[in-house]
């Protein structure tokens, strides 16, 4: 064990069997030395201009230790047994360390009930605005990111529009649904969306393997009464289980359950199923990132030990009454001309019953291509 200073900030070293301890503004952080060798930002190593890695990870030796480590500079220089050298800025080791990723959180949040949300006067971005200015696009995915619902106002109620609206955040999902998707309450297809029915809060498609991550909804036209659209926070009520008991929270994040969607008709013919728990959470830093919740589409529960379905319903019991809790409900009547954006990952979508002829557009959008434009935009995502 050895241990060197450093002159310009405090950071001190001491070298372990297979890595190294830093410990620089204040907080010790362990680096492997294979994770430092993989890592190494030369030329000869990794190529940045692709942001992609040269250096052959399968021919590191797995019991590799630097000849030579010092701190010079605020850099740590290694160098290894052959003669190549690394240079990593002490800052990059501590952003890129696992005691700051586990502290850290992947995406910042604003968790709502209906005051919450109603009190926060999140703004609507505008039609005109949003199609000519990148800057209210960014606004408004900022404001996607930290609530998990965004809406445009002033929209032409047309199908057109709402896909140019669309177009604007990211790439359309295509789905069995179709593209764009335009359906009125005429059992067109074999799901209950088809009808006047009310529906509970739900996630959508929680029978896809990786469920769609954006929902899009615009109401080109109702002539009748009632219709309005629900919106629940999944995460608000999620994180009221995880305080609650930490154990029903932890069984909901750990036992994998069935959605499934069995369509059968003379136009359509669809079998889909979807694995996994109704939360999903980071590992490292136990982030809540994915929820489905969909008892219309829960199939058949028979992935889970008999010892563990009565304490399974209790845990999805309580979650439930979390989100049923009528303070958690965000009522909205879309209008035609406003256009929601709901992450269907994070945010339950529902409505009440309506008569009348109601005509609702929309499509669905990839998670991956729309985060991909709020980083971009250098939002946290
Ligand atoms: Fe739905």
């Amino acid at each position: 064990m050895q241990i060197r200073g450093c002159a310009s900030r405090p950071a001190t070293l001491q070298l372990l069997e297979d890595s190294l301890v830093l410990n620089y503004g204040g907080k010790p952080m362990h680096f492997n030395y294979v994770w430092l060798r993989d890592h190494c930002r030369s030329a000869a190593s990794y190529n940045s201009q692709t942001h992609q890695r040269n250096v052959d990870t399968g021919g590191i030796d797995l019991t590799i230790r630097p000849d030579n480590t010092s701190v010079q500079d605020e850099h740590l220089i290694l160098t290894w047994p052959g003669g190549h050298v690394t240079k990593y800025s002490l800052s990059w080791l501590a952003e890129n360390s696992y005691e700051r990723q586990k502290q850290s959180r992947v995406q910042p949040r604003v968790l709502w009930n209906s005051d919450i949300y109603k009190n926060a006067n999140v703004p609507s971005a505008k039609w005109d605005l949003f199609m000519s200015s990148d800057d209210e696009v960014k606004k408004f995915l900022q404001n996607y990111l930290l609530y998990g619902i965004a809406f445009v106002d002033e929209v032409p109620a047309t199908v057109e529009a709402t896909e140019a609206v669309t177009q604007r955040v990211s790439l359309i999902r295509e789905t069995t649904y179709g593209r764009m998707w335009c359906f009125t309450s005429d059992f067109s297809r074999g799901d209950s969306a088809y009808s006047q029915l009310a529906l509970d809060r739900h996630t959508d498609t929680s029978y896809f393997q990786e469920p769609c991550g954006i929902q899009v909804f615009h109401c080109l036209k109702h002539e009748g009464t009632g219709g309005r659209t629900l919106l629940v926070d999944g995460f608000y009520a999620a994180e009221k289980v995880r305080q609650q008991s930490p154990e029903n929270f932890d069984l909901l994040a750990r036992v994998p359950i069935r959605h499934e969607y069995i369509e059968k008709s003379d136009t359509h013919r669809n079998h889909m199923t979807g694995i996994g728990p109704v939360l999903d959470l980071y590992p490292w830093n136990k982030e809540l990132y994915l929820i489905r919740y969909n008892n219309y589409d829960r199939s058949v529960i028979n992935t889970i030990p008999h010892e563990l379905v009565q304490r399974w319903y209790v845990a999805h019991r309580m979650l439930t009454t979390e989100l049923r809790r009528p303070e958690n409900e965000l009522w909205v009547k879309l209008n035609p001309g406003k256009v929601v954006f709901i992450d269907n990952w994070r945010v339950m979508h529902g409505r009440e019953s309506f008569t009348g002829l109601r005509q609702l557009c929309g499509c669905y959008l990839t998670r991956d291509d729309v985060l991909s434009t709020a980083r971009g935009f250098g939002l946290q995502a």
